[in-house]
């Protein structure tokens, strides 16, 4: 039997203490050779997966709510792109789309320019990642418009090359000690409509982001004729999964086209159909210039892509390109991926994501540490906070949630100082989401008992 074709349980089993012997190995061996900088919750040494659920080296069964950090869109090794993989493993691995031609990449390239929101044509750009998507938009913006200042959002995150690190607002952490960025990047507050834009007035979040922008950045900072284009993440991923609201959105295209700047939106975590549409900006019906995306795009397979506007796309041969950039293999994974997300899984995305906001309705009456549960699809932040009045927030107790999550065989993650992240496979089932739900459950009203 094929790998991709042994199941795996549906829920959690949980064989040994955790983590278990071959595990514990593994995680010693990997403190002495591996990069020190990354920052892993829990010790997860991952064997198998499939579908929602991942299985370790000693045979544990885990229920995957962080999806490899909203990667494997469609689950892990989906036989469909498995085969995908496969086939295109077997027949051409790599020529480089720098110098020469690739059908598959054509008919992906053809699939994003279709579903970039607008009715304008669009050409794409191929990558390997994230960041490499968000270092070609800063390099087209700034070829296209001939300006070369950008604006960025507080909290927001938009990679870790020097490029994106400069639009990257997240945590001083990732800046710490990479001296100057690029010059000539503004940030502004985020329209986070449970804090608001200034930590007061939520209920003014949209008009008071928008209004930093035009009153404060274009009168002290930075004149607008300047700016060659605002980067936006729609959901704020790193950031906390906070969500702009629609009218932030809306407006903030305006006020783009106001001033000739290019409206890009960072897709890299919310897009591909994680919220229950192919976009995140499609909830608000905005027509970026620039759409970035990677992570769930090719199923885990590294692929990014920057997809603009055909009239912004201007630049000429030898201006950008990339060795590997829409490499075979992860494109027969992105297309298998694409066929699978638009057939059923965009639309689980958003049913699923329902079900959990219905089942977590009452969470901020039945738990005193639960201050917002919100997003779209399965894109869903929950913030812990130590008061519900004051909303200090409550890192510590955020921490000993995920702990205890994986001690039950539930995977999540946290994001931004004081948030759960919910962003399972696509695939994720409502029996799965219930499991998960009754976990974190007794999970938190642990947590807030002994934290
Ligand atoms: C919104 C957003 N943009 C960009 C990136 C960078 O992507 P990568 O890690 O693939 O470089 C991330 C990664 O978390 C992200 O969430």
């Amino acid at each position: 039997m094929q790998p991709a074709e042994k199941k795996l349980a549906s829920l959690p089993e949980l064989i040994t203490a955790l983590p278990g012997p071959k595990a514990k190995e593994i995680v010693e061996r990997d403190r002495r050779v591996i990069s020190p900088s990354y920052t892993r919750e829990y010790p997860l040494v991952a064997k198998r997966g499939h579908g929602a659920m991942v299985e370790d080296v000693d045979g544990n069964i885990f229920l995957d709510f962080a999806a490899g950090i909203a990667v494997v869109a469609t689950g892990h090794c989906h036989p469909q792109v498995v085969a995908a993989i496969q086939r295109q493993a077997a027949e051409l691995i790599h020529m480089s789309s720098t110098d020469f031609y690739y059908p598959g990449m054509v008919d992906l390239a053809e699939k994003l320019a279709a579903i970039a929101p607008g009715n304008a044509p669009n050409r794409v750009y191929f990558c390997n990642s994230g960041t490499e998507a968000i270092e070609a938009a800063m390099k087209l913006a700034r070829y296209h418009t001939r300006r070369d200042k950008f604006i960025a959002f507080q909290g927001c995150f938009h990679g870790r090359t020097l490029g994106s690190l400069s639009l990257t607002a997240s945590k001083a952490v990732q800046r710490k000690h990479f001296g100057a960025l690029l010059a000539g990047v503004f940030h502004t507050p985020y329209p986070d409509s449970y804090r608001g834009a200034y930590g007061v007035r939520p209920e003014h979040a949209a008009s008071d982001a928008l209004a930093h922008i035009e009153c404060e950045l274009f009168k002290r900072l930075v004149d607008p004729e300047d700016v060659a284009a605002i980067f936006i993440e729609p959901v704020q991923g790193e950031g906390g999964y906070v969500p702009a609201p629609v009218e932030f959105l809306q407006g903030l295209e305006k006020l783009c086209r106001r001033h000739g700047i290019l409206l890009a939106v960072d897709e890299v975590q919310s897009g591909m159909g994680r919220t229950g549409k192919w976009w995140a900006c499609d909830h608000a019906g905005i027509e970026p210039d620039i759409v970035c995306t990677a992570k769930g795009i090719a199923s885990g397979m590294p692929l990014g892509a920057m997809i603009a506007k055909a009239d912004v796309m201007d630049w000429k041969p030898g201006a950008h390109a990339s060795t590997f950039g829409g490499n075979p293999v992860a494109v027969a994974a992105a297309l298998a991926t694409f066929g699978l997300l638009e057939r059923e899984l965009i639309a689980n995305a958003a049913r699923v994501g329902e079900f959990i906001f219905r089942r977590t309705a009452d969470w901020r009456e039945q738990h005193r540490s639960v201050g917002d549960i919100r997003g779209k699809g399965l894109m869903i932040g929950i913030e812990i906070v130590r008061d519900q009045k004051t909303k200090e927030r409550a890192p510590e107790i955020r921490n000993r949630v995920i702990q205890e999550a994986f001690q039950k065989g539930l995977l999540v993650l946290g994001a931004g100082e004081n948030s759960l992240r919910l962003a399972p496979p696509l695939i994720v089932d409502e029996e799965q989401a219930d499991f998960a739900l009754r976990t974190l459950d007794a999970c938190i009203a642990e947590a807030e008992r002994t934290t």
